[in-house]
C-alpha cells in the first residue's frame, strides 16, 4: 500500500461539503442531540465517580511519541497476523452490547460498516441482534464472539457453539463483569437496557436458554437474562471447561494485572485484551494504557495482547501499538457514530480513525507494525 492515497483522502475530506462530526467531543454532542437521556447516559457514563473513565483519557497525553525522520515512508504496511489470519490493519471493533438503544439498525449497522473498512467485529453476548442475524448480514467478514458467562453455563456453551457454526473465529471471554458495575447515571435515569429487552438478540434465539424457561413471555425472557448475566462464581476451572467445549481460540478480556496475564498463558489461553471496560466496571482501577507496558513485558510475545479503553483517535492507537499492543479495539467512538447517523455514521468514524492512524504511523517515521513497536515512547 502506498501513502499517496492517505494524503489524498485528507484533502478529499477537506473539500467535502458534507458536515459530519470529526472528533470525539463533536461525535458525543451529535449523539446527545439524537438520543433520549436514558440511552445517552448509559453509553456515556461509567461506574462510580467515573474516576477510571477520566484516567483512561488523561493517561494518553502522559505518553509522548518520539518520531524519527528521513526514513522513506512512501509505503506503509499495517498488516497484523493473529491466530494465523492476516488482517489489513490492527484496529478492531470492541464488543458493545444493546446497540438498538443507539439506533434501530443496531449491531447490523456496525458490523456492516466494520466489514466495509476491514475492522474485525467482536460481537457482544448482550447484542440486540443475534449471532446468526449478524453473520447473515456480513458474510465473509471477520467476526469474533464476546462471551459473558452464564449462571447456567450450558447457555454459554450453546452460544459458543452457535458462534463457531456461524463462522466466528475466536471467543472473547469478558472476566471483569461477573456483576454489573455501580453505574449511578443509570440509577438516576432509571434506565436498564437489559430490563427493557435490548439485550435479548442472542438469548431469545438460543435453544438452551429458551428450553430452560417455564414460558416464553417477554417478562420471563428478560428476568432470566438478568439472572443469568450475574455469574460471580466465574473462576479458572470454568476456563478449563470452556476450553474443552470449543476448538476456537479463546481470549480473556479485562486483564489489568501482569500476574493474571501470566496465569492466562499457563492455563492455555490464546490471547488477552487489556481493558478496564471503559471504566464501566470497578471505578478507581488503573488506566488501561498504564496497565499495558507491564502486561506486554509479562506476556513476552507468547500470545497476542489486544488493548481497549480510552482510544479516541489514531494517535492513541499509535501509542498503544508502540507500547506493545498487537491490536487496538475501538469502543465509544463508533457507538456515537451509530447514534448520529446509523451505518453511515459508523463508516465515517471508522474511515477517519483508520486514516488518522495510518498518517500517524507514517509521520512517526515507520513503515510497518514491527518498526512501530520499536518506536520510542517517553512518559512525561
Ligand atoms: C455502551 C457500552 C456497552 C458495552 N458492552 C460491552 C459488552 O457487552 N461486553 C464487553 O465485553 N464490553 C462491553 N463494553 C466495553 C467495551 O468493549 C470496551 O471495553 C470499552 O468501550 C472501552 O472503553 P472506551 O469506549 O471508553 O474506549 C461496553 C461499552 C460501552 C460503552
Amino acid at each position: 500500500m502506498t501513502n499517496g492515497k492517505n494524503n489524498d483522502l485528507l484533502l478529499v475530506n477537506i473539500g467535502s461539503t458534507e458536515k459530519f462530526p470529526i472528533n470525539f467531543q463533536e461525535l458525543e454532542q451529535a449523539a446527545k442531540e439524537k438520543l433520549t437521556t436514558g440511552p445517552f447516559g448509559y453509553i456515556r457514563s461509567s461506574a462510580g465517580g467515573e474516576e477510571t473513565y477520566r484516567k483512561n483519557i488523561e493517561a494518553f497525553p502522559k505518553y509522548s511519541i518520539v518520531p524519527r525522520f528521513l526514513n522513506d515512508v512512501s509505503t506503509l504496511n499495517t498488516e497484523v497476523t493473529i491466530f494465523g489470519r492476516t488482517y489489513p490493519h490492527p484496529l478492531f471493533i470492541a464488543p458493545v452490547g444493546v446497540n438498538k438503544i443507539a439506533h434501530e439498525d443496531g449491531e447490523i449497522a456496525v458490523a456492516k460498516a466494520a466489514a466495509k473498512y476491514d475492522f474485525p467485529y467482536i460481537q457482544s453476548t448482550v447484542s440486540s441482534y443475534s449471532i446468526e442475524e449478524i453473520a447473515a448480514a456480513t458474510e465473509g467478514s471477520s467476526k469474533w464472539f464476546q462471551l459473558y458467562w452464564s449462571q447456567n453455563k450450558e447457555i454459554a456453551f450453546s452460544m459458543v457453539k452457535r458462534a463457531d457454526q456461524a463462522g466466528y473465529e475466536a471467543i472473547v471471554l469478558t472476566v471483569d463483569t461477573v456483576m454489573l458495575g455501580w453505574r449511578e447515571e443509570d440509577v438516576r435515569n432509571q434506565f436498564s437496557p437489559l430490563k427493557r429487552g435490548f439485550a435479548k438478540g442472542n438469548y431469545a434465539s438460543d435453544p438452551v436458554f429458551m428450553s430452560a424457561l417455564p414460558d416464553h413471555e417477554e417478562e420471563t425472557i428478560i428476568s432470566s437474562i438478568v439472572e443469568n448475566i450475574y455469574h460471580p462464581s466465574l473462576n479458572w476451572d470454568n476456563i478449563a471447561e470452556l476450553k474443552e467445549r470449543t476448538t476456537l481460540p479463546i481470549l480473556i478480556k479485562g486483564i489489568l494485572h501482569p500476574e493474571d496475564a501470566k496465569l492466562a498463558i499457563e492455563k492455555g489461553i490464546d490471547g488477552i485484551i487489556v481493558s478496564n471496560h471503559g471504566g464501566r466496571q470497578l471505578d478507581g482501577v488503573i488506566a488501561s494504557i498504564d496497565a499495558l507496558p507491564a502486561i506486554v513485558e509479562a506476556v513476552n510475545g507468547k500470545i497476542p495482547v489486544l488493548f481497549d479503553s480510552g482510544i479516541r483517535r489514531g494517535s492513541d492507537a499509535v501509542k498503544a501499538l508502540a507500547l506493545g499492543a498487537t491490536a487496538v479495539c475501538i469502543g465509544r467512538p463508533f457507538v456515537w457514530g451509530l447514534a448520529a447517523d446509523g451505518q453511515a455514521g459508523v463508516e465515517r468514524v471508522l474511515e477517519n480513525f483508520l486514516q488518522e492512524t495510518k498518517v500517524s504511523i507514517s509521520l512517526s517515521g515507520v513503515s510497518n507494525l514491527s518498526q512501530l513497536r520499536n518506536l520510542k515512547i517517553v512518559r512525561n
